[in-house]
């Protein structure tokens, strides 16, 4: 249960988009059906990304797609998903219960926008742009690595719609920098960082990658430092909103993403590994840190580390 005080204490916005509480459900876990999407909305999340939806329905990359490495999890799950189309369904049941943000992938500007203007039919609160995966050919990182593709991709979508476009970056590149100040001088109304980065695992005994894909995305523990960092160079360039996800499983992890810049934050592999509870449990020991440090807000923490 949370007392009004809490809440408030919590509050935070991404740009226009309000938010009760800071933390977020990451893309592409628990949040592939309408119920699932309520449930976390339910959990003491502020808001769900959806799944990864493109224009077709994919059957992703056959198994094995998904294993355990020290400090987390190494996935190719190659965005499995039913296409925007049938999504909708889901999109009915979830977006009434509160803030849903549509992830989107596509292979050029004109399916990115198709696929948003469908997210704003649906109800969605703002898309998030899919331009980070490390496992799609002709997809995600494929495409947001070049700031030129990126600026082409947002202002497509930009012109498409009315509802906040954010962009989630990867950190498989030397150039993060860039890449944020392409989605800001485009137009984006926010960055999320970081998607997974492009990693693989190797079975001793069979002599081979263990996953069908042979190259996957690492999140979790192992990650977080990675994605601090990014969030804070990506603060050193932009001023729009960044939103901070990678590895957070506890209110420090939280804490430390929103003083390397970020007004809010997001949480995969973690429900996993600490169940739904883990959002609960950041809400109020954040809240906790908060009054024994004297920060009134959330936005009185946002990029403290810098000054
Ligand atoms: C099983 C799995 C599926 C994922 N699917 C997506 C996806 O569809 N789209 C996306 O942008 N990110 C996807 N991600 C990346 C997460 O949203 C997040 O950026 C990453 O896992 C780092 O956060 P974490 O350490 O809290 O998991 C996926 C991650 C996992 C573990």
């Amino acid at each position: 249960m949370f007392t009004l005080y809490q809440i408030y204490m919590l509050v935070t916005s991404v740009g226009k988009i309000r938010l009760e509480r800071p933390g977020m459900v990451a893309s592409g876990i628990m949040d592939e059906t309408g119920p699932s999407m309520v449930r976390m909305l339910r959990s003491g999340a502020g808001a769900v990304v959806t799944k990864s939806i493109g224009i077709e329905p994919n059957p992703g990359h056959p198994n094995p797609t998904f294993t355990e490495v020290k400090g987390g999890y190494i996935n190719a799950m190659g965005l499995p998903n039913p296409g925007i189309e049938l999504f909708g369904k889901e999109m009915e049941v979830a977006a009434k219960s509160g803030n849903i943000i549509g992830s989107i992938y596509g292979a050029n500007p004109a399916e990115f926008s198709k696929l948003a203007v469908k997210m704003e039919e649906y109800g969605a609160a703002a898309v998030e742009l899919n331009l980070s995966c490390p496992h799609a050919t002709g997809y995600g990182m494929e495409l947001g690595t070049d700031p030129e593709t990126i600026s082409s991709i947002v202002s497509a979508v930009k012109s498409s719609v009315s509802i906040p476009v954010w962009t989630k970056l990867t950190p498989n590149t030397h150039m993060i920098k860039d890449l944020a100040l392409a989605v800001q001088n485009a137009g984006g109304d926010a960055v999320v960082a970081i998607n997974t980065v492009k990693s693989m695992v190797i079975s001793p005994q069979f002599g081979k990658p263990i996953l069908s894909n042979k190259f996957g995305g690492l999140s979790g523990p192992a990650v977080r430092s990675i994605g601090v960092r990014a969030v804070f160079d990506i603060r050193t360039v932009v001023d729009i909103p960044i939103v901070g996800v990678g590895g957070i499983s506890d209110w420090k992890d939280a804490a430390q993403y929103i003083m390397a810049g970020a007004c809010a934050f997001q949480i995969g592999s973690a429900i996993g590994t600490k169940g739904i509870e883990v959002f609960e449990t950041i809400n109020s020991e954040l809240e906790r840190f908060m009054k024994e440090y004297g920060y009134g807000s959330i936005q009185d923490m946002v990029g403290v580390a810098h000054e």
